[in-house]
């Protein structure tokens, strides 16, 4: 199995190519701008791409997956509670998806927003959680759009990511700080957000982070609930 991390300039989003042992492959988060080099790798290890998956619907980024799939033919897939109608297949809490030797665990971890999926690929050891923009490398996906909601995030995180074995790799769905993975542990001993007293303070700092809106946000949404394609 294998697994190609690429990362996107302008929204700093990973997106992730995931190969089987029989040439069989699953990209997460891809971006429309940067289709030509999935196509170019996919072509150059010689796979075969079967889904497009995604974590969550994005504000900050046009999604590849409708592209793709008009493309390569791949299936697109979305949480159930994104109401992306134009996907060709719908995810929902505790569901495996297996292609060859590669077992996906699909976690439903809302917070970030009311769609936010992560990936456990339990088939490998120590195993590779996809977090999308639930957990970042000592941070988290804010809450502030998108029914965003702080609460569900902590308990998303402490409830469910957090009883994971600690050694998982963690791949984010976005860095700004230069990191490219964590561990489950790491980010439970130095993720900064996470190390507070309580589930308030964590809601109260998640309630006064005062962000600007994602310069994408206006364009991007309608887009993606379209599979990022023009209607
Ligand atoms: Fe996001």
């Amino acid at each position: 199995m294998l697994i190609r991390q690429l990362f996107d300039k302008n929204s700093c989003t990973f997106t992730y190519l995931i190969g089987s042992k029989d040439k069989n492959s699953i990209i997460i988060d891809p971006v429309l701008n940067n289709v030509d080099v999935y196509l170019t790798l996919i072509n150059q290890l010689n796979l075969n791409l079967v889904y497009s998956l995604e974590t969550h619907t994005h504000a900050d980024h046009i999604s590849g997956s409708g592209e793709l799939r008009n493309i390569l033919n791949c299936d697109s897939i979305v949480g159930n509670e994104s109401g992306i109608e134009c996907a060709s297949k719908f995810i929902e809490d505790n569901e495996y998806l297996t292609i060859d030797d590669i077992n996906i665990r699909v976690l439903y971890t809302p917070g970030h927003t009311n769609d936010s999926y992560c990936f456990l690929v339990d088939s490998i050891k120590p195993g590779a959680l996809f977090t999308g923009d639930t957990l970042l490398i000592r941070g988290t996906g804010r809450t502030d759009f998108q029914s965003g909601d702080p609460s569900k995030l902590y308990d998303s995180i402490t409830n469910k990511i957090f009883t994971l074995y600690d050694d998982i790799e963690i791949y984010p769905g976005h860095d700004y700080n230069g990191f490219s993975k964590s561990t489950i542990k790491e980010e439970k001993n130095h993720n900064p957000r996470l190390n507070l007293k309580s589930k308030k303070e964590f809601i109260d700092l998640m309630n006064n982070l005062d962000l600007p809106d994602p310069e994408m946000m206006d364009i991007a949404i309608p887009l993606n609930e379209n599979c990022g394609l023009e209607k």
